[in-house]
């Protein structure tokens, strides 16, 4: 236990401190890197918990900084509250629902049981040691992942995606943390989330209200993943800053600004049931969410090489030993293809009635600048916000859904509310398992 009282503490030095209670100790999840079919070598990879998740308490004892709201007496600002306060090693398993069923898998579970009352969702990032996150450049490469969406409802997203944090989760940019990587500090998204306890060293304590501060953490972001058994989609959203960028006001894009903002929060998706094929994707299709299958993402540029322009992001499925096309585009206006690229995006914006943030903010050539450097999130969740509809059911809401782009998945609008979700299918996980990254094509072969 330290020996400082935490004002005497806050007077030596400014941090986001470490807690001394719990051990920290990250998962193992190796990974695979491959230069070519069956040439692949095993890489030593963990995961590690977000920062946000972790029980946050005041250096000198057990009294909690955060619990919903900042005690105001350890955090009068956020300078002072990132000092006074520290985050703990994590129970993964006992806590979080977070296991390593087999080598190279990560189980997550919607809902956990434990000592506190339950927890909702995690959210874990790939680490190369014990203090760096793993970085990946993405151009001229692809992305394999084995998923189980099996057990995903309707409302639940098991989400795989990259997104621009730094390798050492902001240690060296901000001095005020003194977490970093090994306790998943330093998270940022292109949706620029303002629940983020601790952005940039400080707190995020100040006009914190329903679970959000003044701040914003913005970032790049590159949507692998989003699926639950009845949707998918995947997702580049660039933004205008290439790091971690906290944001206030018009650059954080809430609401009417949403077009203003840093972030392209709406992104160029492909999700096939959108684009017009609605038998694609689900149980018993063509890709068959009731069984695992491999995902496989390929990051394609111009001159073929991995310091090229990014121009196109295609996607495959392996399932029972087949290689499975992406679905092609059924919409008049939309040329008939599978996979995403500036030309795709234009005319999915036009033909659905979308503000085209993302080319405005520099399409596929700013995304692939930003890949350059990303770091890998895992995350299973459900939506506060708009219950998943984007991903799984009509949006908005209040549209027609036979209206070009608002029919997105065959759920039920009502069926992610957080409440309904979570107590129908409390027993909900997904299993990540055999990440494979390298060369184009060598990540995966037909049986
Ligand atoms: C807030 O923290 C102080 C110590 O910094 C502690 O004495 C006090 O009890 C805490 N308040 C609450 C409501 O937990
Ligand atoms: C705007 O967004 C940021 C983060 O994106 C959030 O923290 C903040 O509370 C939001 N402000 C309002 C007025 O909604
Ligand atoms: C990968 O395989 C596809 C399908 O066989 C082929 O069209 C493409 O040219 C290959 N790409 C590379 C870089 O080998």
């Amino acid at each position: 236990m330290r020996a400082f009282t935490a004002l005497s503490f806050a007077s030596l030095v400014l941090g986001q401190q470490v807690g001394e209670y719990n051990t920290e100790k990250h998962p193992e999840m190796p990974i695979q890197v491959c230069t070519a079919p069956g040439s692949c070598q095993k890489e030593s990879t963990s995961v590690v918990l977000d920062s946000n998740w972790r029980w946050t308490h005041v250096t000198s004892g057990y009294t909690n900084c955060f619990s919903g709201e900042w005690n105001a007496t350890a955090c009068p600002d956020g300078k002072t509250c990132a000092a006074n306060c520290a985050i703990e090693g994590a129970d993964y398993s006992g806590t979080y629902g977070i296991t390593t069923p087999s080598s190279g898998a990560l189980q997550l579970k919607f809902v956990t049981k434990n000592d506190n009352g339950k927890n909702v969702g995690s959210r874990v990032y790939l680490m190369a040691s014990e203090t760096k996150y793993r970085m990946f450049n993405l151009l001229n490469k692809e992305f394999t992942i084995d998923v189980d969406v099996s057990k995903l409802a309707c409302g639940i997203n098991g989400a795989v995606y990259f997104s621009e944090m730094d390798e050492d989760g902001g240690m060296a940019r901000f001095p005020g943390n003194k977490a970093g990587a090994k306790y998943g500090t330093g998270y940022c998204d292109s949706q620029c989330p303002g629940d983020i306890k601790f952005i940039n060293g400080e707190a995020n304590s100040e006009g914190w209200k329903d679970g959000a501060g003044r701040f914003g953490a913005c970032c790049a972001e590159m949507d692998i993943w989003e699926a639950n058994l009845d949707a998918t989609a995947y997702t580049p959203h660039p933004c205008t800053v290439s790091e971690q960028t906290r944001c206030e006001g018009t650059d954080c894009g809430n609401g009417s600004e949403r077009y203003s903002g840093m972030c392209d929060k709406d992104g160029c998706d492909f999700n096939s049931f959108r684009m017009g094929n609605k038998e694609f994707y689900g149980t018993g299709m063509a890709v068959d969410t009731s069984k695992p299958m491999t995902v496989v993402t390929q990051f394609i540029t111009d001159d073929g090489t991995d310091t090229g322009t990014l121009k196109s992001i295609h996607r495959l499925y392996v399932q029972d030993g087949k290689v499975i096309s992406n679905s092609n585009t059924n919409f008049e206006g939309i040329d008939p293809v599978n996979h995403i690229s500036d030309q795709y995006c234009e005319q999915q914006k036009t033909v659905f009635g979308d503000n085209n943030y993302f080319k405005t903010i520099g399409g596929m050539a700013a995304m692939g600048k930003q890949l350059t450097k990303m770091v890998l999130v895992l995350s299973v969740w459900d939506d506060h916000a708009v219950s998943m509809n984007w991903l799984d059911s009509n949006f908005p809401t209040d549209e027609d859904p036979s209206k070009p782009g608002i029919a997105r998945g065959r759920c039920n609008p009502d069926a992610g509310l957080p409440a309904t979700v979570e107590a129908a299918h409390p027993d909900a996980y997904v299993v990540y398992s055999n990440i494979k990254f390298g060369a184009i094509n060598s990540t995966f072969t037909a049986n």
